[in-house]
């Protein structure tokens, strides 16, 4: 029997391990990770990670071929292949940082395997790495290599979204296989691809060299991004000139080289990879000497930046010029609908800067905790993957903070309401007796559009959505944004 472990037991490693165990019975899938909170919630009914269909596969294979632990040297060293999925986060100290991935988990994953392992392995990259890592991982692992293990290295970056990371790996678009191109190269390929063939027609798995799979998976995510920024930036010149920009993307995107997909106008892109892996490669392009390409992908981020200020600023314009003591309902928490995932959520950034205008803020997401949204709103940047930065809690931001279990309670009394994360449950509220309990004016800030704003502005709502023509009353009162 084939074993597999898995080195990381997060949003990549625990459904993508699961997906592999539900789809080849034959092989036995071990998932380690150092966090035994992280293992334990794996071993439990309740799994650290909220993602649609992922209770019934992991419960279909649990216990028998898919394991959960802690010894992480044990698995390892008895794994014929290791797939390294730990997380590979922007820099916050030293060279490069705020830009450069921090390699640090994942040089201390490859040491141990060096360290433990006494048969040969085919050592699999799964997290988004920079370009040409695979060369300085062979060095970790041929480093002091007495024992003449093979250590094959083969990069194949995962392309999962979160919220429909079962269906995503039930049917990839492709699954991407990196290798040496030597014979042993070929041939840890193969058996990968062996794997993988269990589910996935062998059309759409796709072998390249080692650093084409490392920067595919960077390039793919920005294009991704720079689509949603190129969009955004539209919905800017949209509200200034009253054109819509729905109707724009809808035109744009029937164009079958263009595409409809991602191009939904937002209060900005968020989640743990597409900022990350963007400052990545702009840093990358630095280090090899190409300024105007690293300043060109620098915009992506930028202009996403620019979006979640201008909704902010949008609030504030449009509420008098102040939002000072004044309640605001924030209405989704989470970076996307169907997940609990925070990491870089713009809700942070818009919280931030209302908070900075003094304004008293009601929370309610359905499936972000309390703990979780605190600790978000006290972290300095990028620090949330680096547990060990973070920074104490600041009280006083606390005070104007609650977070509560019901949109009807979130909206009672306040002035406003955002809309941050685009969950379906907040299409289908009773905007009629939100407004009836909410102070007048009455505003409505949509940062997804994902409501009617003619039916909002019947009820006596006054209404913003994204890249929409203005409220009159909005646009009287709006700044140089
Ligand atoms: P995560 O933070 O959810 O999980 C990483 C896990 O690795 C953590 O549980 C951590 O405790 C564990 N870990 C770190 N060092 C370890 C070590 N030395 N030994 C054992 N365990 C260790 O991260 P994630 O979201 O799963 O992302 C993992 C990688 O996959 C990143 O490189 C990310 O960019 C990439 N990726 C993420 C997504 C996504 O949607 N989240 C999608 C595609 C690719
Ligand atoms: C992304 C990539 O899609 C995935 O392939 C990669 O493996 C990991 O990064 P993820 O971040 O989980 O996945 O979700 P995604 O659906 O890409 O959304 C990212 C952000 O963009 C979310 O905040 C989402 O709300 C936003 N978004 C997406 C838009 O604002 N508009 C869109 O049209 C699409």
């Amino acid at each position: 029997m084939v074993k597999i472990c898995c080195i990381g037991a997060g949003y990549v490693g625990g459904p993508t391990m699961a997906m592999i165990a539900l789809k080849c019975p034959d092989i036995q899938v071990v998932v380690v990770d150092i966090s035994k909170p992280r293992i334990a919630a794996w071993n439990s009914a309740d799994l650290p990670i909220y993602e649609p269909g992922l209770d019934e596969v992991v419960k279909a294979c649990r216990d028998k071929n898919l394991f959960f632990s802690t010894d992480v040297e044990k698995h390892v060293a008895e794994a014929d292949i290791v797939f390294v999925s730990v997380n590979t986060p922007t820099k916050t100290r030293g060279l490069g940082a705020g830009k450069a991935a921090d390699l640090t988990y994942w040089e201390s994953a490859a040491r141990m395997i060096a360290d433990v392992s006494k048969s040969d392995k085919i050592v699999v990259e799964k997290s988004t790495v920079p370009v040409k890592t695979a060369e300085a991982i062979e060095k970790i692992l041929t480093h002091n290599n007495d024992k003449g293990i093979n250590f094959q290295i083969l990069s194949n970056p995962e392309f999962l979204a979160e919220g429909t990371a079962i269906e995503d790996l039930a049917k990839p678009d492709r699954v991407l296989i990196g290798g040496r191109e030597t014979p042993g190269g070929r041939k840890a390929v193969e058996a990968l691809k062996a794997v993988y063939a269990h589910w996935v027609p062998e059309d759409r798995i796709l072998t390249t060299n080692l650093w084409s799979a490392e920067l595919s998976k960077l390039a793919a995510n920005a294009f991704l991004a720079q689509r949603i920024s190129s969009i955004n930036a539209m919905s800017a010149l949209c509200e200034s000139t009253g054109a819509n920009v729905s109707e724009v993307a809808y035109a744009v995107g029937k164009d079958s080289r263009i595409g409809p997909k991602f191009l939904n106008a937002s209060v900005g892109f968020g989640g743990s990879c597409f900022q990350k892996d963007i400052l990545n490669l702009v840093y990358i392009c630095e280090c090899n000497g190409l300024p105007e390409v690293a300043h060109y992908w620098k915009q992506v981020v930028q202009i996403n930046d620019y979006q979640k200020t201008r909704f902010v600023k949008r609030v504030v314009s449009s509420m008098f010029n102040t939002v000072s003591g004044k309640k605001i309902a924030i209405l989704g928490f989470a970076f996307k609908k169907d997940t609990g995932d925070t990491r870089e959520t713009p809700a942070i950034d818009v919280c931030h800067g209302l908070l900075g205008d003094k304004a008293l803020l009601s929370i309610y997401d359905p499936q972000v905790t309390e703990d979780q949204m605190k600790r978000d709103l006290a972290m300095n940047k990028f620090d949330w993957d680096h547990p060990q930065h973070l920074q104490p809690q600041s009280p006083t931001a606390f005070k104007q903070v609650s977070v509560v279990w019901d949109a009807y309670e979130a909206t009672k009394d306040a002035h406003a309401v955002c809309i941050i994360t685009e969950w379906d449950e907040f299409k289908k509220l009773d905007y009629q007796r939100i407004y009836d309990n909410m102070q007048k004016p009455a505003f409505i800030f949509d940062g997804r559009n994902v409501l009617g704003v003619e039916a909002l502005r019947k009820i006596g709502f006054v209404v913003y959505s994204i890249g929409k023509p203005l409220d009159p009353w909005v646009k009287d009162l709006q700044v140089s944004i």
